[in-house]
């Protein structure tokens, strides 16, 4: 019927069909699913519970111009924004903007060093590949107030035990380190010398390496009407520099008496001591698509190189004065839930997670529905999740529908059960019955 014959009739006009399918890149969370991210979930709050972090959380809609930065990140151009009442609102990207205006909400008046953690769902205009989609949820921690390494050193202890606990080892994921102030050093004391402003953008653009590939990665250095705008001969210099695969290799380019190199070989000791010296490599090709890191930077990856990062993170000393607050320097990660998830499902770590469902009860009529919620509510009491069957169902299909449902048992209560006070118990794993009192 057409919209004028509809509103002729006092109906409302047809919807139009509605596409069942969530919009591209985006997922549904069905009960099974939901399982599987609980557990996720869980392990990522347990770990940071360890570790002495506290949970955070921040609204999912934020300023816009929180997330926008001008050094040509992806995740800028990939920014969801719109404008209402003349408000300027973002769907969150990165919980990393929004931990920095909560501190500096706060500042003067928070204990530092502090650790926070939070799981978040982000959004991106992603191009979307396996593992990679327009919304995904990542588990953040992050430590404000400590300038030393020793804080890089809790985070990538963290990861290494979550990965642990996930049924991964060190031939399974290798965590990348690098230090961005080891190629600024290096940097500033040649080709940028009178630009330190290109350096960010410099990151960003060399961050691509492995996407795109060495000449595409100089031809962006070298674009004239890009920020960095480097000559051919430069371009390659620096591509040459992320080459290096070991301390040995990057103290060889370094200056003399580098702080980043001294400061790289202090957290690879500390990890020796934590005991997860063999899950580290250190990779000059890292340096992470984000403008605001500073120090040292790290990813985690897949060994065998099927996906895109697991995690990643590094410090970012100066992202609070940028914002206009104090000088806090803070150091944290961002580990998603898509790759980790893609990861276990090739390697067969994902548990079975069957519903936690203790019994279903079951009364035969209305006569004996009072008897039934009162014995629900009692093993409801008692900690069981439990099943009050609603409505009038057949023995047999309710029966069908416990199995299926994964129940341990079910509670029957019959007229003559009710009328003795008392309730049969069918245990479904074993088939057997018992009489018990009500
Ligand atoms: P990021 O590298 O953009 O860092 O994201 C961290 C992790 O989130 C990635 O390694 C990946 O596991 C996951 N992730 C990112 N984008 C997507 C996507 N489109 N689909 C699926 N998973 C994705 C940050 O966001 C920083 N704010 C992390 C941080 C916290 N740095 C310091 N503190």
């Amino acid at each position: 019927m057409g919209g004028k014959a509809a509103r002729a009739c006092g109906k409302q006009a047809p919807m139009a069909k509605i596409d069942l399918q969530p919009p591209r890149g985006t997922r549904d969370f069905y009960p099974e699913d939901m399982r599987v991210r609980s557990w996720l979930f869980d392990l990522f709050r347990q770990v940071a519970r360890l570790y002495a972090f506290e949970e955070v959380d921040a609204p999912i809609v934020e300023h816009a111009e929180l997330f926008i930065r001008k050094a040509g990140e992806e995740i800028v151009e990939q920014l969801y924004h719109f404008t209402l009442h003349d408000r300027h609102l973002a769907l969150r990207s990165e919980m990393t903007p929004s931990i920095a205006r909560m501190v500096m909400a706060r500042a003067g008046g928070l204990r530092l060093p502090l650790r926070w953690f939070a799981i978040t769902q982000n959004w991106r205009y992603e191009r979307t590949t396996r593992g990679r989609r327009r919304e995904h949820y990542q588990w953040n921690m992050d430590i404000w107030g400590e300038r030393g390494v020793g804080a890089e050193a809790e985070l990538i202890s963290a990861i290494t035990l979550a990965l642990e606990r996930l049924g991964l080892g060190p031939a399974d994921v290798k965590i990348r380190v690098n230090s961005r102030a080891l190629l600024e050093e290096t940097l500033r004391e040649g080709i940028l010398r009178n630009r330190p402003e290109a350096f960010e953008p410099l990151c960003v653009a060399i961050d691509k390496l492995s996407k795109i590939g060495p000449e595409a990665v100089c031809e962006l250095l070298c674009n004239p009407a890009g920020a960095v705008r480097l000559a051919p001969g430069e371009a390659r210099n620096v591509v040459e520099l992320l080459g290096a695969r070991s301390l040995e290799e990057a103290a060889a380019g370094a200056p003399p008496g580098s702080q980043a190199l001294e400061e790289l070989r202090q957290l690879f000791q500390l990890l020796e001591e934590y005991g997860c010296r063999e899950w580290v490599v250190f990779d000059a090709s890292v340096v992470r698509g984000l403008a605001y890191y500073t120090g040292i930077v790290f990813e985690a990856y897949d060994t065998q190189g099927k996906l895109r990062a697991i995690c990643g993170g590094g410090r970012y000393d100066r992202l609070l004065e940028s914002m206009g607050g104090a000088a806090i320097p803070a150091v944290g990660f961002g580990f998603g839930d898509a790759v980790i998830l893609e990861l276990l499902a090739d390697r067969g770590l994902l548990p079975a997670r069957p519903r936690d469902l203790h019994g279903v009860v079951f009364a035969f009529g209305d006569a004996e529905r009072p008897a039934a919620i009162a014995l629900a509510k009692r093993l409801r009491r008692a900690g069981h999740s439990i099943e009050l069957v609603l409505g009038h169902g057949k023995l047999r299909r309710v029966l069908q529908d416990a199995d299926r449902a994964g129940a341990e048992r079910v509670y029957l209560i019959g007229p003559d059960e009710a009328a003795r006070g008392e309730v049969k118990v069918r245990n479904l794993r074993t088939g057997e019955e018992e009489t018990l009192p009500l």
